[in-house]
């Protein structure tokens, strides 16, 4: 039985004070059958490691070293070392505002593997991608290249998320249908390329307008093992919602 998860992309929202106020909302609140995160600036998270014991405190990228002359870039190791537990990799916006490519996100998927961080790939289609129906081809090229070189034995470590680009901040979520298959679709792909164990095993998350109205429904699909929601998780209200 795969245990659901639940993160929420905070993205360049909170401040320090901001992030005080959620946590003295949430910090009682217990809940056990699920996993549940945030996903918060780098300057906040030492600060939310030592605050927050209920929730998973994740990264929202990393760098492809360890260390060097790389301005602006986080290290994997340094996210390691302050107890981070996940960091997302290939997220949309990464790839499209930032120029992200596959094979960049692959460097990066390796060396957080390599540091003993848990990851969480996103991949996802744009619309007009999606209206021309190639979406399980461009799943297949994001997993074929950001997977790469990846040992089974990592597998365990890492999340895939599937966020179709057209659903991220629009208010436009995916069907139920369309983001199980496609969920459904990711599954037999690690079924293929690995094996059967691991892809019974590996948790697909699905992303794009995931409130708290939707949410219950796009859990109880057999593939789709939790959510990556951005606008709804910044109110603690909110999040608080999504994740009891
Ligand atoms: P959204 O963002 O829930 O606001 O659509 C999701 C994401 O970008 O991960």
């Amino acid at each position: 039985m795969r245990k659901k998860i639940i993160i929420g992309n905070w993205k360049m929202y909170h401040t320090l004070n901001s992030m005080q106020e959620f946590i003295k909302q949430v910090e009682s609140i217990t809940f056990s059958n699920i996993d549940a995160g945030i996903a918060i600036q780098f300057p906040l998270l030492i600060e939310a490691k030592k605050q927050i014991k209920n929730l998973m405190i994740v990264a929202q990228d990393c760098g492809f070293e360890d260390e060097g002359a790389f301005t602006g870039v986080t290290s994997p190791k340094l996210l390691k070392e302050i107890g981070v537990n996940y960091v997302i990799l290939g997220h949309s916006e990464r790839r499209n505002i930032f120029f992200e490519t596959n094979e960049m996100i692959n460097k990066k998927l390796l060396k957080a593997l390599k540091n003993n961080l848990n990851v969480i790939l996103c991949c996802g289609e744009t619309e007009e991608e999606y209206n021309s129906k190639i979406t399980k081809d461009v799943i297949n090229k994001q997993l074929s290249t950001g997977l790469k070189d990846v040992d089974i034995k990592d597998l365990s470590n890492i999340i895939i998320a599937y966020e179709p680009v057209w659903a991220i901040g629009t208010g436009k979520t995916a069907t139920i249908e369309v983001a199980q298959e496609i969920c459904h679709f990711i599954r037999q792909y690690i079924k293929a390329n690995y094996n059967s164990e691991v892809s019974n095993q590996i948790r697909i998350q699905y992303g794009g307008s995931v409130n708290s109205e939707n949410i219950k429904s796009l859990l109880s699909q057999k593939d789709i093992d939790g959510a990556l929601v951005g606008s709804a998780s910044l109110k603690s209200d909110s999040f608080i919602k999504l994740i009891s």
